[in-house]
């Protein structure tokens, strides 16, 4: 159940993440409206928690935990170039976005095999 409102939040974090880069790119407008500001903060907050939860459910801390600190690292890098993607224009936009992108298929790769790089 908590892994599935996990699996959820991942894919509403990195769909909302792409559109909202598309949008700020071609429509700027739609992102005017307060749900369209709140809205991600409110996902990757869920998407935190969820994790936060499991890593209890699972009792994670009480093995090898280092792949759990290297997601949330990962995690901040992936939010902060997305922040950078939002707010840079040109090539800084793109860069950051594509560096976000790979952090978060990253974050997978570590979930999967359990491993990361603390
Ligand atoms: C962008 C952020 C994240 C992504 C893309 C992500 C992705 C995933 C994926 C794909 C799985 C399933 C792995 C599998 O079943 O083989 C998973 C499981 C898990 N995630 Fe995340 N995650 C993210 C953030 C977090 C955070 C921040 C935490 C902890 C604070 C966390 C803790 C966990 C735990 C403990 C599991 C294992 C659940 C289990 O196998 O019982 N995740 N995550």
């Amino acid at each position: 159940m908590l892994k599935d409102i996990h699996m959820l939040f991942i894919l509403l974090s990195v769909g909302g993440f792409i559109s909202r880069i598309i949008l700020v790119q071609f429509k700027p407008a739609w992102l005017q409206p307060k749900i369209a500001k709140i809205a991600p903060h409110v996902i990757d907050t869920i998407l935190l928690l969820s994790g936060i939860g499991l890593v209890f459910q699972g009792n994670w801390m009480a093995g090898e935990y280092g792949w759990i600190l290297t997601k949330l690292v990962m995690l901040i890098a992936y939010i902060g170039l997305g922040v950078v993607a939002m707010r840079s224009v040109g090539i800084k936009r793109w860069g950051a976005f594509v560096l976000a992108l790979v952090c978060f298929g990253y974050i997978i790769s570590v979930a999967v095999t359990k491993h990361g790089f603390i």
